[in-house]
């Protein structure tokens, strides 16, 4: 497998190492060349003051008094006359250093010259410089050895090496730390991924760092949560369904039963009918209320927004669903001052407005009033708010409404005929519109439900 450490840590030591290399070559000539030209101007200037003094006073005694000082000290002197005859020498001369010697210069500056600069190779390094006066003239040699020189510089490149050795070490280093820090986080995710498109929703991945490596982990971890959570709810849900049609499917099948029995009166055969139509009704709201959720959930349902005038719209509604509410001696009131327009899809806030006054509609007692009040709100927001004086809703259960299939005394339920969508469907609308929706309740005395848009 190609490990992206491996990748990484190879560009790492590429890169290193072609920086390293340029570095190191021109510290290597700087420091080989400065210490050859110092090594040379040394032994040129020793030449050079031996000249003086030769110029100044020449005589025997100072020939010997240079060859005893030099033959003392790591450089060697050899004087000779014009013609390049040896006067005196601080040691016995070499091969090498007679074909110097015997090599005559030509033009010779004051300063003297560098007559054998090749350390690599020969035993001495030499210089040469002129003597003149008024009775004598010669040439003043001075010889090094290179050894000391050539030891130095094996030295420094020996230095050079262990620091390249080191730095691969370092890098190698490197490369393990990388490996540790990106590879295996990034293989326990590709792990735990494959682990999800199984269907194992239960991955637990290591805690890591603030860094993007940390928040795909995150990520990750929240994916599996969610996914866990969702087919958690799609379980509870499904089971929920089957037993909501299961209890009227269960109603109907008895009741056929017992309208198909031949010793029945007419009169109790037509009731069962009955029974069976509006528990066939029930069942065909709920499924006709799943599929709305479901193209909710799918995102395939749109909403379209028109221009709507608050009281024309209002009025129409309620003088719609009236009746209904006549019919049950229960008061039905619009309050709504003035006329004001507001954006919302016109068939998707009926459904909220009447999924509502059915719920104020089941849930009050004969003789109570339902109040619908619809207000201006800032920036062509509608305020609408229904408030029942019917049963309420038990502070405890008030936040589990919206849920969906979710209603108050399940037992109690079949009396009113709910299946528990109808505030889940209302919510899920108003979301749609970018709105809000709140309730208020207290048991036996009424609910209030506001939605802004
Ligand atoms: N105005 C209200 N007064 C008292 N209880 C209410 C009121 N509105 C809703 N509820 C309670 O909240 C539960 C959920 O309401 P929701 O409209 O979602 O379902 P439903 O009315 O039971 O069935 P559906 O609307 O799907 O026919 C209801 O079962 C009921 O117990
Ligand atoms: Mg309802």
């Amino acid at each position: 497998m190609n490990k992206i450490s491996t990748k990484l840590a190879a560009y790492f030591t590429i890169a290193v190492f072609i920086m390293e290399g340029l570095l190191m070559l021109y510290l290597h000539d700087n420091i080989i060349d400065s210490r050859i030209q110092e090594e040379f101007q040394s032994i040129l200037s020793r030449g050079n003051s031996h000249r003086d003094v030769l110029e100044d006073r020449y005589s025997n005694n100072t020939l010997h008094h240079i060859a005893l000082m030099e033959s003392k000290t790591e450089t060697e002197v050899v004087i000779t006359d014009k013609n390049h005859h040896v006067i005196i020498s601080s040691k016995q001369l070499t091969n090498g250093m007679h074909e110097l010697i015997n090599d005559k210069p030509n033009s010779l500056p004051r300063e003297g010259r560098v007559i054998e600069a090749n350390w690599k190779d020969v035993n001495y390094l030499a210089t040469v410089t002129s003597y003149k006066n008024d009775s004598n003239e010669g040439y003043v040699y001075m010889f090094k050895s290179a050894s000391p020189l050539r030891n130095l510089i094996s030295k420094l490149n020996g230095h050079f090496l262990l620091a390249g050795i080191m730095s691969i070490m370092i890098l190698a280093g490197i490369h393990f730390l990388l490996s540790k820090m990106l590879t295996r986080p990034l293989i326990k995710m590709k792990k735990a991924t494959e682990e999800l498109s199984k269907g194992n929703f239960e991955v637990r991945l290591p805690k890591l760092g603030k860094d993007e490596l940390g928040d795909l982990s995150t990520s990750i971890q929240k994916l599996a949560n969610d996914l866990e959570t969702i087919q958690n709810d799609r379980t509870e849900f499904l089971a929920t369904i089957s037993h909501e049609l299961r209890t009227p499917l269960t109603y109907v099948q008895g009741y056929t039963n017992v309208a198909l029995r031949d010793d029945l009166l007419e009169a109790e055969r037509k009731e069962y009918l009955t029974i069976i139509q509006e528990e066939s009704k029930t069942i065909v709201t709920l499924i006709e209320n799943l599929f709305e959720l479901a193209k909710m959930d799918e995102n395939n349902f749109s909403i379209h927004m028109e221009t709507i005038y608050s009281t024309t719209f209002f009025l129409k509604i309620i003088n719609k669903i009236t009746p209904a509410f006549k019919s049950q001696g229960i008061h039905l009131v619009l309050s709504s001052k003035d006329e004001f327009s507001f954006h919302a899809d016109p068939i998707r806030l009926e459904q909220m407005i009447m999924n509502l006054l059915d719920n104020s509609l089941k849930y009050s007692k004969p003789d109570s009033t339902t109040t619908v009040i619809v207000e201006q709100g800032e920036s062509g927001k509608m305020i609408l708010t229904i408030n029942d004086e019917g049963i309420g809703i038990p502070p405890n259960e008030l936040s589990q409404v919206f849920n969906r299939l979710y209603r108050v005394e399940k037992s109690r339920s079949r009396e009113f005929g709910g299946s528990g969508l109808g505030l889940s469907i209302v919510k899920e609308l108003v979301e749609a519109h970018g709105g809000h929706i709140s309730i208020e309740s207290e048991l036996g005395k009424g609910t209030s439900i506001k939605i802004i848009l």
